[in-house]
């Protein structure tokens, strides 16, 4: 009886593992002779660079400017460190001799040319939403950039992460092949935003939290999540901006890396809008912010910036001057209050409000403290902006207590926990 219950369990793993394996395997797809630039318009090649940037592949695939998708950027996961890959035309060591059908399995299915499943940190999983004519318009942009001939450091995944074959299992779990679906309720204006945000923009994979496995817990889609040490806020109605993400901020936000309710974007953003938005038409972005204001629920542009106006005239009412200082509102006077000061009705982006800030009001403080620490230099936030780090010039503690005094006075957010650690924690 034993043995026949065993036997039966047996054979149910085998034949288990028999249609794991065959679902797991994947075929090599051919080389080709490197694709000839010459076969593709300017048209199309322009299209290609917008989409490129839309994907960031650039920001991914680049660790030397001078040696553009040659690949080779450490990803560090929880389960040891990646390198992205060669995706330059160069025949041995790039992809000089993908097909496009063999590119296009690669972005939509996550599979090599070689048949090996790829790890989800290429975001396949979002631009398995691309449809052919811009698959076709990304392969053009790529087969007729330079090839480099450059081969990326090994992975040093630990066991058993670094086994491709099991990517075919989480891909079961977490993987949903399929190309971006309109949504006939919403504007074509709506769609495209929400394809740009879905698709190649890959928004969400750093805006939304992960799980244990490293896939985005579509539980908890947009409700913000740390990534690179940064933290990329909710874009959902529980952002806890003051003034909300209305259509005119979104742009802005969007199209200059700052807006006037809200600061500016520094960190992984930077490079989003910086690297990758910025070679996107107005169209592309406007669609976008018209789609982000309706995942935030925003309120309209007059009540925003009433809702602004009010924020910062709080702040203003409750300081008064013929009080003694504690430390943090000391130093905040004499260290940062010359530059952050604003109008009520007219606050400049130049000079974040920090009654308005999303880094003050975030559930964790990493930003503020990075950014207090560091400063924001000219290539992030606004272009041509800059604003000094107090790294050098304050302790742990004074941070600390400049930070405290500002969640506690500038919001009606719940203090942070544990601050100086968290300070010391960010320092280099
Ligand atoms: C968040 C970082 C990231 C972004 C953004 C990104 N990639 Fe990648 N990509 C990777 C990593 C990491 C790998 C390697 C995955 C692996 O080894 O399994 C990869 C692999 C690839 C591959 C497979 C190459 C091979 O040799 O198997 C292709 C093709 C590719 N990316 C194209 C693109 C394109 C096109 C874009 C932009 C539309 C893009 N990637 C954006 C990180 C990224
Ligand atoms: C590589 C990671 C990454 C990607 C991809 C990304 N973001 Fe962000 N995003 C961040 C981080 C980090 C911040 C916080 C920046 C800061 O505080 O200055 C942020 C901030 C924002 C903010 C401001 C939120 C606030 O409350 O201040 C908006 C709006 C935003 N992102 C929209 C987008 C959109 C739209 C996309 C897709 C086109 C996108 N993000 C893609 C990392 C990312
Ligand atoms: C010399 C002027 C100056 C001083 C002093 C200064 N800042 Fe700034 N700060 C700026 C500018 C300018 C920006 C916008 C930078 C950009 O867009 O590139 C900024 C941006 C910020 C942001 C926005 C980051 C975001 O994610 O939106 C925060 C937070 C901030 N400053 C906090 C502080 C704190 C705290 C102090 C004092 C310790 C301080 N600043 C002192 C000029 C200054």
């Amino acid at each position: 009886m034993f043995k026949k219950i065993l036997g039966g369990l047996l054979a149910f793993g085998a034949l288990a593992l028999g249609i794991f394996l065959l679902i797991a395997w994947e075929s090599s797809i051919d080389p080709i002779n490197t694709a000839n630039p010459g076969a593709f318009s300017d048209e199309q090649i322009r299209r290609g660079e917008v989409l490129a940037g839309l994907g960031n592949c650039e920001t991914c695939h680049t660790t030397d400017a001078n040696k553009p998708f040659a690949g080779g950027r450490a990803m560090p996961t929880p389960f040891g460190t990646l390198y992205s890959t060669n995706i330059t035309p160069d025949p041995k060591t790039g992809i000089g001799q993908w097909s496009e059908s063999a590119f296009s399995r690669a972005m939509r299915e996550g599979v090599s040319r070689s048949g090996s499943h790829l790890f989800p940190a290429f975001p396949y999983t979002h631009f398995t939403k691309l449809p052919d004519d811009d698959i076709s318009d990304l392969y053009a942009y790529l087969m007729s950039r330079q090839a480099i001939q450059a081969e990326p450091p090994e992975n040093t995944l630990e066991f058993p992460f670094n086994i491709r074959l099991l990517l075919a299992g989480w891909k079961l779990l977490f993987f949903d092949e399929g190309r971006y679906e309109t949504v006939s309720s919403k504007s074509d204006e709506w769609n495209r935003g929400a394809y740009i945000a879905e698709g190649p923009g890959h928004c969400s994979a750093c805006h939304t939290p992960r799980n244990a496995l490293g896939a985005e817990d579509t539980g908890k889609a947009w409700e913000g999540a740390i990534i690179n040490n940064w933290y990329a806020p909710a874009l959902n109605a529980s952002n806890p901006t003051p003034a909300g993400w209305t259509e005119t901020e979104a742009y802005q936000y969007l199209r200059n890396g700052g807006s006037p309710f809200h600061g500016v974007a520094v960190g992984s953003m930077a490079d989003v809008v910086h690297d990758g938005l910025k070679r996107a038409p107005d169209s592309d972005l406007k669609a976008l912010a018209v789609w982000l204001s309706d995942l935030a629920q925003a309120p309209g542009e007059q009540q925003a910036s009433e809702r602004s106006a009010s924020a910062i005239r709080t702040v203003q009412n409750t300081q008064n001057p013929s009080t003694v200082m504690d430390e943090g509102e000391r130093l905040f006077t004499y260290a940062c209050a010359a530059c952050h000061y604003n109008e009520p009705e007219t606050p400049n982006t130049l000079r974040p409000d920090m009654a308005l800030n999303s880094a003050i009001s975030a559930p964790t403080p990493v930003n503020l403290i990075r950014v207090t620490l560091n400063g924001v230099s000219l290539k992030e936030g606004i272009a041509e902006a800059m604003m000094p780090g107090f790294g050098e010039a304050l302790s742990d503690r004074q941070i600390a207590s400049l930070l405290a005094y500002l969640r506690a006075t500038h919001t009606d957010q719940p203090a942070w926990a544990n601050l100086e650690q968290q300070v010391r924690d960010q320092r280099p």
